[in-house]
């Protein structure tokens, strides 16, 4: 009998029901990690000074995505990376959330096998959704967020890795 299978028998005992939805959440998918954080800022350059020059980072990539009115650097930690986001623009999402809240963490981005499934059992329990169905986001990925109110205060995205942009257009 292994160690794991005596805890996994202790935590049974102890909280089945809670042991019971574990499992079901875990054949309905599989792996999930933390993609990215994204952190807003009004000034890549001066964020670097931080994230880059005094704590040691990497910057990989920056880009701009034009139709969400932000520039992001990105930064890896590891597999997931921090994602600074500046405003393009006043109409930025980015701007409306530093004048709101200021500079800080603006959403953190899971990883998920299957964002259509995730999103189907999110909003079958009841969870507020801001994308009902997934929209192409960064390298072909399919992205969705999910409402701050769902998520005890955090905007959520959720992000499927896809093969190729090709399957991405049909898939849609
Ligand atoms: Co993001």
């Amino acid at each position: 009998m292994s160690f794991q299978f005596l805890v996994y028998e202790f935590q049974r005992y102890l909280e089945p029901s809670l042991l019971a939805e574990n499992s079901k959440l875990k054949t309905q998918n599989c792996v999930m990690k933390i993609e990215h954080i994204g952190i807003a800022t009004p000034s890549i350059n001066d964020a670097l000074a931080f994230w880059r020059d005094a704590l040691g980072l990497r910057v990989v990539a920056t880009e701009e995505v034009a139709e969400q009115g932000v520039r992001v650097a990105m930064l890896p930690v590891g597999e997931p990376r921090v994602e600074l986001l500046e405003p393009t623009g006043p109409a930025s999402p980015i701007a409306k959330f530093l004048e709101k809240r200021g500079a800080g963490i603006h959403h953190i981005a899971v990883r998920v096998d299957d964002i259509r499934s995730t999103l189907a059992r999110l909003k079958e329990k009841g969870a507020r959704l801001i994308d009902e169905s997934p929209r192409v986001g960064a390298d072909g990925c399919l992205v969705a967020f999910v409402h701050p109110s769902a998520a005890g205060g955090v905007l959520l995205e959720l992000v499927e890795h896809t093969s190729a942009g090709d399957e991405t257009e049909n898939d849609r």
